[in-house]
């Protein structure tokens, strides 16, 4: 029989798979290789720490039974140690930013912890920081173990004892760039310590969101003042004790739009599911692969998974709210589904038989200037106030007529998927378009709404 005692038993050990159809296109001759860390059984690199910090405890005396486990988390150590408390009948609470995403969030519920939400806004070391929040709660809680993932040597070290080594025999001693994020530096530093013993000339390199300080400090010693970004789990405000940037050799800075834009890419062109923190590294990546050659052979890690990111950027309505989306994936039916912050809009038509006195009432309380005239879910004409009022100023009487007697062309119809830059060009002639899906009419987009998209 072939199984394992508990999950425990599947952190670590995870594959490499080489990235083929995004390298090929940018012409990059060195390969590179995906560390699936997404794999490991709380789908995140942190896994190894979790199981690691708490076998220190237990070994020490520190963490008793019936113990409770308190962490400040962005959620991924969090899954690592609830995993363990699960397993072995320990108590978690976790201490997150509001920045942490509801996935996460909901996640360490489920398995069991409690969860306790601090502003991500607030300066470390003030009382609501949730690095702060944590150390003060589990100053309160009896038999309590927190583990500081900042500072714990056991957190380097799970990546000095597992993820090094894999990667050196995985990729039979032919590394030369490693490429990871630095968060609390753990796995940078122990990644990187194993490497470089076995071969000094393996280049390190870390991936830091502008905004962070690593970038800045690495290079000039100086602490600069941080900036928020929207990355989740890596990056810092304060150098970290586990993040040992003297194995580290250069550290490049990554934007917010390169990172989603990297890890949305990862998973449609390469089915590798990620998160942000992934994108960020892999953009590093390609940024140190296109001036390398084919011997050269660059390992990155992926963190964690694109699940825990569902309701963020790998959503096209939230890269669109926050003014990131591709261009060509700003879409008529996105455009459409999502203006007026997404409140679910009914669409505003009148009949062609209905009265013009009817159809002006109905566009003054709805407070618009313009009306498809739609019948059988068909677009037959539009109204527009100006023209309708010119004609209303000659003939009074048409009050009582039908729309169809003075209505004009209809609104130009397009399909949902059409592209933003043609919805624009459709907007140059007409005040407004609408969206056919399945042959009915579904929604309208005036010119407002596309000026809204650049506010
Ligand atoms: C999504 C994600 N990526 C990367 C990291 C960074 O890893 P480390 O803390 O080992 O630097 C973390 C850490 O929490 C994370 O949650």
């Amino acid at each position: 029989m072939r199984s394992y005692e508990n999950v425990l038993g599947l952190i670590g050990n995870t594959p490499l798979v080489r990235i083929n159809n995004i390298t090929k296109q940018l012409k990059i001759k060195a390969p590179i290789y995906a560390k699936m860390e997404n794999l490991n059984p709380g789908y995140s690199v942190k896994d190894r720490i979790g199981i690691s910090m708490i076998d220190w405890a237990e070994k020490e005396g520190v963490l008793k039974k019936g113990g409770t486990i308190i962490e400040a988390t962005s959620g991924n150590t969090g899954i690592g140690l609830a995993l363990v408390a699960a397993v072995r009948g320990y108590r978690c609470i976790f201490v997150l930013t509001d920045k942490v995403s509801v996935e996460k969030s909901r996640y360490l519920k489920a398995l069991g912890a409690d969860i306790v939400v601090c502003p991500a806004a607030a300066k470390p070391g003030t009382p609501d920081h949730y690095v702060v929040t944590a150390k003060r709660i589990a100053g309160e809680t009896p038999n309590s173990f927190y583990p500081d993932q900042y500072s714990h040597p056991a957190n380097p070290s799970a990546h000095y004892r597992t993820t090094g080594p894999e990667i050196w025999d995985d990729t039979d001693g032919k590394i030369t760039h490693f490429v990871s994020s630095i968060g609390t530096g753990g796995t940078i530093s122990g990644t990187s310590r194993y490497l470089k013993e076995k071969n000094p000339h393996i280049k390190i390199i870390g991936a830091d969101p502008y905004g962070s300080i690593f970038k800045t400090y690495k290079d000039s010693g100086h602490v600069p003042e941080p900036t928020p970004y929207l990355v989740e789990g890596i990056g810092q405000a304060l150098p970290t004790v586990n993040a040992d940037l003297s194995v580290v050799d250069e550290i490049i800075n990554i934007t917010d739009r390169e990172s989603f834009e990297m890890a949305r890419q990862l998973s449609r062109r390469e089915g590798i599911f990620c998160g942000g923190s992934t994108g960020t590294i892999f953009s590093a990546a390609l940024k140190v692969a296109k001036d390398l050659d084919e011997d050269s052979l660059i390992v990155f890690i992926v963190c964690d998974t694109g699940e825990h990111y569902l309701t963020k950027f790998h959503s096209d309505e939230w890269m669109k709210e926050k003014l990131l989306l591709e261009p060509q994936r700003i879409t008529a039916s996105l455009i459409a589904e999502t203006k007026n912050g997404g409140a679910p809009a009914e669409l505003i038509f009148v009949g062609p038989n209905e009265t013009v006195g009817a159809a002006l009432e109905l566009m003054n309380e709805k407070g618009i200037t313009q009306i498809p005239v739609i019948e059988d879910n068909i677009s037959v004409g539009s109204l527009r106030e100006s023209r309708v009022l010119t004609k209303l100023l000659q003939n009074r009487e048409l009050m009582e007529a039908p729309v169809s007697d003075v209505m004009d062309e209809s609104f130009p119809v397009l399909e949902v998927d059409t592209t933003l830059a043609d919805v624009k060009k459709r907007l140059q002639k007409s005040p407004a378009v609408l969206i056919e899906d399945f042959k009915r009419i579904t929604g309208i987009i005036t010119r407002s709404d596309v000026l809204e998209l650049h506010k």
